[in-house]
């Protein structure tokens, strides 16, 4: 198997850190970043994008985009995109490659659906394993004629359909791709979609749209009007909290450590891992909050702290922690706190298998842990020993296992590190660069 997307594969070696101290840049959110190019692309104007995220996924999506006739110029660490109005795109040439990145193939179903043309979109061996079948159905609702090998997974043909009927949405899983991918076929519709979940997902798409969300016993419904026309405007991106864990959970196991996060989205939907390192103890301030380009920011202020508790995360928790599994599973082993993770079958199903990926690391370094088809649990122990992990191709396990590197004693091996190139290209050099500070 490939196990890299990239043209050279490295391994890197951790040691323990004595502290850590600085100041990180983290860059740009990964899932707004992939928004604000899918939505400049359809605005009636010119639109700036400010903090883009410059790592392989959203230049998957920006190679997507221009492949469907979207101009994209770089300006000074800007990017300007030249919207084409909803009915603007144009056939692309060639099969369009998705790369790693499920987001760009989720949400751009979901835009293709109401195109009057086919498209063919496809991604590298571990995007296509995933499933799409939670797509492919309302899209195929709305009246997209999509097909695909029979596992349902990629490469999808896609042959569009304008105006798309709306549909009344309910998600069967929590899943802010698919409620994305659902709005966004949603503005090629003949009239009004509504999309229902029962457990919130990150709500950048519907903030970004400005589309009016309805919360209830029922669910939190967001609705969207077909032929919405979207001003173009300028887009600044917050710092990627979900790349800002990796940073905030080095600071706080490595003793002596102080460490400023600027400019980190606070969006309510992305802060759990916050609240929670907060709720076992750990010293993380935020400073100058603000909302800028509709989205709440603001600085973390990170101090090394002993984290204490027990901790067990069911469906929901997992919802609002999709990402920050891994890193949330290394902290609390090397703190010596108790985790049960259950209800989060869907872990399996991201860039590596994800409940597969942190067992076998965790155990490598000496932990004993349980697995189980919807998650995982291990309890408390003192000494955990440095060892040879696998990124399994996935960049939050490479970093998750790089951060365990600087707490172990001894010298940690992380295989295929490469891959951290998907959504933060400078972490190993920004590790390293706050060891010295
Ligand atoms: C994302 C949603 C989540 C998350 C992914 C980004 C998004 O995926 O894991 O990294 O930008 O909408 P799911 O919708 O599959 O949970």
């Amino acid at each position: 198997m490939r196990i890299s997307y990239f043209d050279f594969v490295m391994d890197i070696k951790i040691s323990t850190a004595k502290r850590l101290h600085g100041t990180v840049p983290v860059p740009g959110d990964k899932s707004v970043s992939h928004r604000a190019l899918m939505i400049s692309a359809l605005a009636n104007g010119e639109s700036e994008i400010l903090g883009f995220l410059d790592a392989a996924d959203p230049q998957s999506t920006l190679s997507c985009i221009q492949s469907l006739g979207v101009e994209v110029r770089r300006r000074q660490g800007s990017l300007r995109v030249k919207g084409k109005g909803l009915q603007g795109l144009r056939a692309a040439d060639s099969i369009l490659d998705a790369g790693n990145s499920g987001t760009t193939i989720r949400l751009l179903s979901g835009i293709l659906a109401g195109q009057p043309f086919t498209t063919t979109v496809t991604g590298d061996e571990s995007l296509r394993q995933r499933p799409m079948k939670r797509i492919i159905e309302p899209l195929s609702r709305m009246g997209a004629a999509i097909s695909s090998p029979p596992e349902q997974t990629a490469p999808l043909t896609i042959q569009g359909s304008f105006p798309l009927h709306p549909i009344s949405f309910s998600m069967e899983r929590p899943s802010a791709q698919v409620k994305s991918a659902v709005l966004l076929a949603g503005l090629f519709g003949d009239g009004t979609t509504k999309v229902t979940e029962m457990i919130r997902t990150r709500d950048h798409t519907e903030r970004m749209l400005g589309l009016p969300v309805d919360e209830s016993a029922n669910g939190r419904t967001v609705t969207v009007d077909g032929g919405k026309t979207i001003d173009p405007r300028t887009f600044q991106i917050p710092a990627d909290i979900s790349s800002a864990a990796f940073f905030i959970a080095a600071a706080t196991l490595v003793p002596g450590s102080e460490v400023r996060l600027p400019g980190v989205g606070l969006n309510p939907t992305r802060i759990k891992i916050v609240e929670l390192f907060r709720s076992l103890g750990a010293s993380i301030d935020t400073v100058g909050a603000k909302v800028v380009a509709g989205e709440p920011i603001g600085d973390l202020l990170v101090k090394s702290s002993h984290l204490q508790g027990t901790v067990e995360l069911q469906a929901h928790d997992v919802a609002q922690l999709i990402d920050e599994v891994p890193i949330i599973a290394v902290t609390l082993a090397l703190s010596g706190v108790s985790l049960s993770v259950r209800g989060g079958g869907d872990l399996r199903n991201k860039e590596s298998d994800r409940i597969r990926s942190v067992v076998t690391n965790l155990r490598h370094i000496g932990l004993d842990v349980d697995e189980y088809p919807d998650g995982f649990a291990f309890q408390s122990k003192k000494t955990l020993i440095p060892s040879v992990c696998d990124s399994f191709g996935d960049h939050r396990i490479a970093m998750a296992f790089g951060i365990a590197g600087l707490v172990l004693k001894g010298e940690t091996t992380v295989q295929h590190a490469e891959c951290v190139e998907i959504s933060f290209p400078s972490f190993w050099g920004l590790l390293l660069k706050l060891q010295q500070d």
